[in-house]
């Protein structure tokens, strides 16, 4: 397909990062912009390390109309992938007008923006949370969304999804994808990027990756009486790559009105599985307590991938034992992440 230049909102992020380097292997043209809220241009300058080309940055918050306008007018992009958003859950329970400011008001000024310079593609990182404590498993998009969100995270993404569809409604020539990532987990093979949460991991993977390295001393494990088949819950985890390979294609398909993927393996994968396979690969032991279930937590969370298989033609390739691995050597190599 042919060459585009693509703005990246929140591309300094985990994801993003790994978004900008399957662009630019695909030949597109990204350009982010971020207001490094959880990020650091560090990222950016390790992207350059490992495409060769270096993409545009803007130090800008989303939410800040009349900077936006001047990028969108200066870059003139032909496509959008909006990243830029809070997402630890935790947070948004103690702080819910800040994640509801952020993650609202920066699709709806983005989206004003796109309108005012005509531009009508835009792919959104949603999220699996949509559909709150699932009514079936696994899930097709189909599936019920919005019964039992937990927390304010997963009712913003709920929210912008609707605000969404009620845009491309009104305005039927906008082509939006919205893409509902199951759990992200791994990095770059080369080791230069990667996730690198602030202070104490919330997600499963950091946090043992955190052990694996000596940072931490035990992980704890949220409860072993789920309806599991060992107890322990049951998630769907998806190699970053993959997960950044699936907006390519998603950019490949994009029409008029609104087309909603699951990005997940389709295989539900339980925390001790996790532990057993991080251990083996690193030949490290992770110790680990079980400790009561987290509040919010659903015991399991899959996805059907066969729509995406389907209409995108993408699929996750890598499995859990490479995503272990390039956890490890990100971690390893990165133990502070890409603060010096
Ligand atoms: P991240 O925090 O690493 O990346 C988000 C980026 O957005 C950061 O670089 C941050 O600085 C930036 N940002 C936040 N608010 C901004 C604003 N108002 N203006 C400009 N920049 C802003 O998170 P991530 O894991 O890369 O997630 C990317 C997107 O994917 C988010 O929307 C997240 O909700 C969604 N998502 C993530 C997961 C996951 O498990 N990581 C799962 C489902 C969906
Ligand atoms: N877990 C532990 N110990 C930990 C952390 C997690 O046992 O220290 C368990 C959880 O109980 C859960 C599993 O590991 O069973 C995965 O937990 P994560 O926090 O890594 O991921 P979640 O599925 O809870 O949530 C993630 C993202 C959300 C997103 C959701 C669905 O953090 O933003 O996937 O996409 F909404």
């Amino acid at each position: 397909m042919a060459s585009m230049k693509v703005l990246l909102t929140g591309g300094a992020g985990y994801i993003g990062s790994h978004i900008l380097v399957e662009l630019f292997g695909a030949g597109h043209s990204p350009v982010v912009v971020d207001n490094l809220s959880n990020s650091s241009k560090e990222s950016i300058k390790r992207v350059a390390e490992i495409a060769g080309k270096t993409a545009k940055f803007y130090l800008a918050d989303v939410r800040d109309t009349k900077k936006l306008e001047q990028i969108f007018k200066t870059e003139k992009p032909e496509a959008v992938i909006h990243l830029a958003g809070l997402k630890s859950v935790g947070e948004s329970v103690t702080n819910p007008i800040e994640y509801y400011d952020n993650n609202i008001n920066s699709t709806l000024i983005l989206l004003k923006a796109m309108q005012k310079f005509g531009v009508t593609k835009l792919i959104f990182s949603s999220s699996a949370t949509v559909y709150g404590d699932p009514s079936e498993l696994p899930l097709t998009e189909e599936s019920d969304v919005g019964l039992g969100i937990p927390n304010p995270y997963g009712w913003s993404k709920y929210m912008q999804e609707q605000v969404l569809r009620d845009v491309s409604t009104a305005n039927p020539e906008m082509e939006i994808t919205l893409l509902r990532y199951f759990n992200p987990i791994g990095a770059h093979e080369s080791g230069l990027i990667g996730e690198d949460p602030n202070g104490i991991p919330n997600n499963l993977l950091p946090y043992v990756s955190q052990v694996a390295v000596g940072k931490l001393k035990r992980l704890s494990v949220f409860g072993d009486d789920y309806d599991t088949p060992d107890g322990t819950g049951v998630r769907d985890y998806l190699h970053v790559v993959d997960l950044a390979k699936g907006h390519v294609a998603a950019l490949n398909c994009m029409k008029a009105g609104v087309d909603t993927y699951n990005l997940g393996t389709g295989v539900g994968v339980s925390v001790k599985d996790v532990i057993k396979a991080y251990s083996r690969v690193t030949g490290k032991n992770i110790p680990h307590k079980i400790v009561p279930r987290r509040v919010g937590d659903v015991a399991s969370c899959y996805a059907s991938a066969k729509k995406a298989k389907k209409l995108l033609k993408w699929e996750a390739k890598r499995g859990l034992v490479e995503a272990c691995v390039d956890s490890y050597y990100w971690q390893s190599k990165n133990p502070n992440g890409y603060k010096k």
